[in-house]
């Protein structure tokens, strides 16, 4: 039986980029299917803000249409179908233009009336050059106190320096406990249940670390394109995009001591510790472990797909509003070395618990498979006692799945049954989430959201770990330029280039590719 959720207390949530893709497509979404289980507290009311001139009513039927549309792909085809939720959630939708660069705000502050008893959330879903203007006009518009929120999209700045002016900025009106900044992997059950998997079994525990488990590999591999963000995407890369926030976030799950208690100060202190561990890439060691890659054309489950120069060309040519959008959610200038799309690199975390163990992390777009998953690579026993058989006995592999199918697959050796002499052959334990608890798992911004309005932050990042991340990461980005590391091509619907098969071969590894 699920566990009732608790209602939250009323809030005024106050979306700016309201209008926007990441409003429409994740934040409305996911506040609606909270609201449907009744979750929103009383008379909560959501503000979208933006340029756009709609008023209330415009702006439900937008958005009640965008759900109408949507709802199928992210809950189902009854998601949306119950009159009296749906009637409910437009309901609690209001539309206020302004243009954030203007003096005048007064038709925020007046929706948004004086402070009470409510909670105070600005959702800051718009390009992060705007956060500290909209940070300091709502300073100046007197609808921030101590008590409200604000939460932050990536990216968080382009490079260490950038990332550091952001956090000022917002951090001159903000306090540090008041600033939620999204990596919505945090968000997701499958990367919430690595930390159950290794602090709520014993079995683990004593495994986790150097001289057992001989390498972990973290692959986010997608297959869809850039599309429409190409303009945005060539200002960053999948480095930027990717590695510096989502694949770290998931290395530092994997790698972190056990903390005192899963609160926010806990879990950030020990993430911080993994990322200031992380032995420094730079230099040779950048031509080395690292590789990157551009898709060209291709095939994608059987469909003729364009290359990146295409699609970002295309995106270019799109109408000026996109244009506009996709280029103010950048950050970055565009590279002379060319964006890249794929990475695969090998990191190492200089620690006691985990010297030696090399973590291979992989991303990249336009990919074959569309599978996202941590490997767990024990060693292989010490020695083999059935002998006379030629197959060595596979090590044994803890495969967390984050999506799709989203699991986690203990690989095994066992008997193979039948006479004839003892054969051990690969077996796999299998917990299957939607087998064995049912159910549609939650998108990340569902829980994420519930959380600010909660108070929890232990599933958003401090500013010191964005900054950690940012050290480790520069360096990388830096050697590119100077080295003059082009991306290698690949084609579409491959699995990258050849380069990124070789940097972990050449250490007598390979990819895991199947679940
Ligand atoms: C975003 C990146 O943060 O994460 C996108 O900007 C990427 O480029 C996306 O496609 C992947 O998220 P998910 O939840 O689909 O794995």
């Amino acid at each position: 039986m699920p566990h009732p959720l608790p209602a939250m207390d009323p809030a005024d949530i106050v979306v700016f980029g309201g209008t926007g893709d990441l409003a429409m497509r994740k934040l409305l979404p996911a506040l609606y299917l909270r609201d449907r289980d009744d979750q929103l507290g009383g008379d909560t009311r959501i503000v979208a803000v933006s340029r756009s001139g709609l008023d209330d009513a415009d702006y439900r039927d937008k958005v009640d249409s965008e759900l109408r549309r949507t709802a199928p792909r992210w809950a189902g085809a009854d998601a949306y179908a119950d009159d009296i939720a749906r009637t409910r959630f437009l309901d609690r939708l209001h539309h206020v233009t302004l243009d954030v660069a203007d003096d005048d705000w007064s038709a925020l502050s007046g929706v948004l009336g004086p402070h009470d008893h409510r909670i105070r959330v600005l959702y800051l879903a718009s390009a992060p050059q705007l956060f500290g203007r909209i940070c300091s006009g709502a300073a100046r518009a007197g609808i921030v106190d101590d008590r409200t929120r604000v939460v932050l999209e990536k990216p968080l700045g382009h490079d260490l320096a950038s990332a550091r002016a952001i956090n000022d900025e917002v951090g001159s009106v903000f306090a540090e406990e008041q600033i939620y900044r999204i990596d919505h992997y945090l968000g997701k059950e499958t990367v919430q249940n690595l930390l159950v998997l290794r602090f709520g079994n014993s079995l683990f525990e004593p495994l986790w670390n150097a001289s057992q488990i001989d390498h972990v590999q973290i692959t986010v591999s997608e297959s869809i394109g850039v599309g429409n963000r190409a303009d945005y995407y060539d200002g960053s890369g999948a480095l930027r995009d990717m590695v510096q926030n989502h694949l770290l976030q998931l290395l530092c799950l994997v790698a972190m001591e056990p903390p005192a208690a899963i609160d926010g100060e806990g879990v950030r202190n020990e993430k911080l510790k993994v990322l200031q561990s992380l032995k420094p890439l730079a230099g040779a060691d950048v031509v080395r472990d690292t590789v990157r890659g551009q898709y060209t054309e291709g095939l994608v489950d059987g469909t003729a797909v364009p290359g990146y120069g295409t699609e970002l060309a295309e995106s270019r040519a799109g109408t000026p509003r996109e244009r506009e959008r996709s280029s103010t959610e950048s950050g970055a200038s565009g590279t002379s070395i060319g964006t890249e799309t794929f990475v695969a690199l090998r990191a190492e975390v200089a620690n006691w618990r985990w010297a030696g163990v090399p973590f291979y992390l992989r991303t990249g777009k336009r990919l074959a498979r569309h599978a996202s998953e941590i490997v767990v690579q024990f060693k292989p026993v010490p020695h083999s006692i059935f002998s006379g058989r030629d197959e060595e006995i596979p090590a044994n592999r803890l495969v967390l799945r984050l999506q799709p199918d989203e699991g986690v697959r203990l690989h095994m050796t066992a008997k193979e049954p039948g006479p004839g002499g003892i054969r051990p052959i690969p077996a796999p334990l299998d917990l299957s989430f939607a087998r064995t608890f049912g159910d549609r798992l939650p998108d990340a911004y569902e829980r994420l959201l519930m959380d600010v309005l909660r108070g929890n932050p232990t599933l958003f990042m401090r500013r010191d770990e964005i900054e950690a991340a940012w050290t480790w990461a520069e360096p990388i980005l830096r050697t590119w330029a100077d080295t003059d590391q082009r991306p290698r091509p690949y084609a579409a619907g491959s699995g990258g280039p050849a380069a990124g098969a070789a940097l972990i071969e050449r250490d007598g590894r390979a990819w895991h590719e199947d679940y």
